[in-house]
């Protein structure tokens, strides 16, 4: 197993079980450790001294948000930029901002970028650890850690558990990651949407394919919505304004493939309802769903922030030494 020690996470391709396992495990003590913290400053200060970059070229509310608090509560100092009130809008490349970023000698860059293989290519002329916070429609490999901790935490494990990954398949980095972690971790994992929203060799990623929701939800143990990535359609498709023309209509979809009251009277008992957001409700999920017992949605968001200090605790603090 590789040590986690000062390494970059760009893909949940290139992790193994035991990689994914020892920021499992991490991430459980810290939570028990968080959930016992009553105090002013929680006790594992152990990114004091270190400085953690997150540099998001592409909106963010949750990911942004759960580093920011995770390199805080761990003891980081934090330093958020963006291309508004950056010299990025006044035309400054991502490699010149990332070099002279270097030249401050930080101790963590955490990226979100539109390009796929822009934190891929960052890490090829840069010292610092980076961590992909979401690229293109390639990878999201921190939201797959925290779905699968938030899985292990609802069901008690994952192996051998019936994942379902509902929606826009093509264009979605976190479907990307969270399959490859699933099945590292020997969850079997099939995918469900409109024909033209599934990548034409996605069985090649070792899922099974259903298009219709109704018959498919019967036999999964978590069902996770996918979003709908307008913004993604929109530059694959010539004038980037016919974006939603991949499948008819949006009342059409969420008949379909959205989630509802009816919808989930198929599921078997104890099934758990996932979803990365943002949530578009009434589209992909409705709010009656998204809010009820079967949902799991708020404590992924909650478990976001405890995985990102795992992780960040393995790359920075003395928990890598011995993973
Ligand atoms: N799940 C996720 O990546 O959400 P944000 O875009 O709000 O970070």
């Amino acid at each position: 197993m590789k040590s986690w020690k000062n390494r970059s996470l760009i893909e949940a391709r290139e992790l193994s079980e035991p990689e994914i396992r020892a920021v499992l495990a991490r991430a459980g003590e810290l939570k028990k450790l968080w959930q016992g913290w009553r105090g002013s400053e929680f006790p594992h200060q152990s990114l004091r001294g270190k400085t953690v970059v997150n540099l998001f070229f592409e909106p963010s509310t949750r990911t942004r948000s759960s580093f920011e608090l995770a390199a805080d509560r761990l003891g980081a100092h934090v330093l958020n930029l963006s291309p508004e009130g950056s010299s990025i809008s006044k035309g400054e490349t991502l490699f010149d901002t990332a070099k002279n970023l270097e030249a401050m000698d930080p101790d963590l860059l955490v990226v979100r970028h539109a390009s796929a293989g822009a934190p891929y290519q960052l890490s090829k002329i840069v010292r610092v650890p980076i961590i992909n916070a979401g690229d293109g429609f390639h990878e999201h490999p921190s939201q797959a850690l925290l779905d699968a901790f938030t899985i292990e935490e609802a069901k008690g494990g994952i192996k051998g558990l019936r994942i379902l990954i509902v929606g826009d398949i093509a264009h979605s980095r976190v479907a990307r990651s969270c399959i490859y972690t699933f099945r590292t971790l020997g969850a079997k994992v099939a995918v469900c949407g409109p024909p033209s929203l599934i990548p034409p060799s996605v069985e090649s990623l070792g899922v099974t394919l259903d298009y219709h929701l109704h018959r498919a939800i019967r036999d999964a143990d978590v069902v996770m919505m996918l979003r709908i990535q307008l913004e993604r359609q929109a530059r694959n498709t010539p004038g980037g304004t016919r974006a939603n023309t991949q499948f008819p209509s949006l009342g059409e979809y969420s008949r379909f493939w959205g989630l509802n009251v009816e919808t989930v009277k198929e599921l078997k008992q104890g099934a758990i309802i996932m979803h990365p957001g943002p949530l578009n409700e009434g589209v992909e999920i409705s709010q009656e769903v998204a809010t009820g017992p079967y949902s799991v949605i708020l404590n992924q968001v909650s478990n976001g922030v405890i995985v990102r200090m795992a992780l960040m605790d393995l790359i920075l603090g003395n928990g890598g030494r011995s993973a």
